[in-house]
């Protein structure tokens, strides 16, 4: 298997448009690297001058510590997984698997054994001489993966290989591309918009917008820590709460003030906005769903914030739980609540905030000032 290191890697398109800016980043051996972020941003480019579909611009791609730039794609041992699976469909599964060993004039026996091997690996044995046409979603998914995999190449490219399946077909599927990542021991790069699939496969995410690598961490690390505005809002689904508090000094700590409504914080954060000079100013309080209380929820290990009025504009009942949107005075905001809740869309309610669980971000730069 392998390591991939890029650095400074650019990509400036013929018309000028730069797709992809001043890209870094190791990657090791058996790592199950994501690029994530919203359309246009860069994903796909970066992926392609990966495999050598695409000319880098700038910067250089070492695959195991040696620069590949001007290495052909079928010499750099990559093998790309693409949305649109495109099987060939008058050849069985067991042809489709194991034509890109035919195309490499690999013998009969050793095909043979690669395709059979892949087969098992992926549940697809029963299913070898079935034309495309007769299989479902997630099945010829399953195969587009299986002529990958038979080339037992060093990195494995996967662009957005899910996003044609229906909502079941894609979770099971997630599940099968996590058991193979462990299986194969391989080194694996995939793009998805979706966040969820990023939490949930990734070793490390890198989140990219207009062609720039925003933050690259562990799925947690990004949760809990997201380094911007941008990054806080993409990762985590229903998205974090964003509300622009006014910042004064109040003894040891400082007090948060949206509309009529007022936070006292103390302690790491409060630190962290005198430090930074924000006494005076307006910042903004990100704050997950999960982390608003509403005041008959069970709160135990929690420290709350002062309570605040909110009356609620959406209730939404997603089985176990519930989620509400609610009207406060200087914003808005979400919140989980157990499905037992008595509160329905048009109650006035009482909320307030996990203290630990405050994001505060400088309005004007959008980076993170504490956690
Ligand atoms: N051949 C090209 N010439 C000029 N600009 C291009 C070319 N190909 C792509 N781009 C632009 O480069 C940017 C990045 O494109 P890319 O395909 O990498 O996005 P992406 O992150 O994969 O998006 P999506 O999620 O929609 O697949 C886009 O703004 C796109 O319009
Ligand atoms: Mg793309």
């Amino acid at each position: 298997m392998a390591s991939l290191t890029l650095e400074h890697v650019g990509k400036k398109y013929p018309n000028g448009y730069e797709g992809v800016k001043d890209f870094n980043l190791e990657i090791a051996d058996k790592e199950f690297i994501i690029f994530v972020g919203p359309s246009g941003c860069g994903k796909s480019t970066t992926l392609r001058m990966i495999a050598g579909l695409e000319d880098i611009t700038s910067g250089t791609l070492k695959i195991d510590g040696k620069v590949v730039n001007d290495v052909e794609p079928k010499d750099r041992d990559i093998a790309m997984v693409f949305q649109t699976y495109a099987l060939y469909p008058h050849m069985t599964v067991y042809e489709n698997m194991a034509f890109p060993l035919k195309l490499r004039k690999v013998d009969a026996d050793t095909i043979d054994k690669a395709v059979r091997e892949a087969a098992r690996i992926l549940d697809l044995e029963k299913l070898l001489d079935r034309k495309p046409s007769a299989l479902s979603g997630g099945q010829r998914q399953r195969v587009a993966m299986g002529r990958a995999i038979v080339r037992a190449p060093k990195v494995y490219l996967m662009d957005e290989p899910l996003s044609n399946l229906d909502a079941k077909l894609r979770v099971q599927m997630r599940a099968e591309i996590s058991k193979l990542h462990d299986r194969l021991g391989a080194t694996i790069i995939y793009v998805t918009h979706d966040q969820t699939e990023a939490m949930t496969l990734g070793t490390r995410i890198v989140v990219m917008k207009d062609g720039v690598m925003q933050q690259v961490d562990t799925p947690t690390k990004l949760y809990n820590e997201p380094c911007n505005l941008f990054v806080a809002g993409f990762i985590g689904s229903p998205q974090m709460n964003f509300i622009d508090v006014a910042v004064a000094e109040k003894g040891e700590g400082v007090t948060l003030t949206f509309g009529a409504n007022t936070i006292t914080l103390t302690g790491a954060k409060a630190k962290a906005l005198k430090d930074g000079g924000y006494v005076g100013k307006v910042v903004v309080m990100g704050i997950r769903p999960e982390d608003v209380v509403e005041e008959h929820e069970y709160a135990e290990g929690r420290i709350l914030s002062e309570a605040f009025p909110a009356e609620v504009t959406v209730y939404e009942l997603l089985g176990s739980e519930a989620m509400i949107y609610a009207d406060v005075d200087g914003g808005q905001i979400s919140a989980h609540l157990s499905a037992s809740s008595a509160v329905r869309t048009g109650s006035k309610i009482k909320c307030s905030v996990d203290l630990a669980k405050i994001h505060l971000f400088d309005k004007q730069t959008e980076l993170a000032i504490a956690h």
